[in-house]
């Protein structure tokens, strides 16, 4: 499978996100949500990245269909195990696709009255959004294409390919 982002360009990107993020916060603590499983490894690195005090926790969310379903139904399968009333949150996400999964979770996350709440994505494919949002800290943005590694599955294989590359559009089904 052809290489989109190497690993040391994605090391570079993860760097330059964390600073930025290091940034826009200094002198606060931040809460990081992944969401499981895609965003575990982006999240991982990231967080090393940023020199700001830096907590985890995580959800999780049923996949509504990975093709071109626009149903909206995005489902909670895990909540955030902590309160994160009164604190600065950055919710992660693997890749910010048709834009359902985070316009939910955003939602739910603002109901639990975060002191702030921004969005941080590894991949962005805005040519595929249904509903309109933007996430504040973008690794890289891509065309429409089916990627694999680095976190990022199909069907549940190649999370662990450490660079990100291109699915065969055959195989796709996208
Ligand atoms: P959204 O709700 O459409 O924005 O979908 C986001 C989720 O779809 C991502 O978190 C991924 O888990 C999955 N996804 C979207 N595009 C890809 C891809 O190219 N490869 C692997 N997973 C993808």
């Amino acid at each position: 499978m052809d290489i989109l982002f190497t690993q040391a360009e994605i090391a570079q990107r993860v760097r330059e996100i964390g600073e930025e993020i290091s940034r826009d916060y200094a002198g606060s603590s931040i809460v990081l949500i992944g969401v499981l499983k895609g965003a575990a490894i982006f999240l991982a690195d990231l967080s090393r990245t940023i020199t700001v005090d830096n907590t985890f926790d995580f959800v999780a969310v049923s996949s509504y269909g990975r093709a071109r379903v626009s149903s909206g139904a995005v489902k909670l399968i895990k909540d955030i195990d902590n309160p994160i009333e009164g604190k600065h949150v950055i919710l992660v996400e693997d890749i910010l696709d048709t834009g359902l999964t985070l316009s939910y979770l955003r939602g739910l996350m603002l109901q639990h009255k975060p002191a702030s709440l921004k969005i941080a994505t590894c991949l962005d494919k805005p040519e595929r959004r249904l509903v309109p949002i933007e996430a504040d800290y973008v690794a890289f943005k891509i065309p429409n294409r089916f990627v694999i590694g680095y976190g990022m599955d199909y069907a549940e294989i190649y999370r662990n390919v450490p660079d990100i590359r291109l699915f065969p559009e055959e195989l796709a089904g996208h």
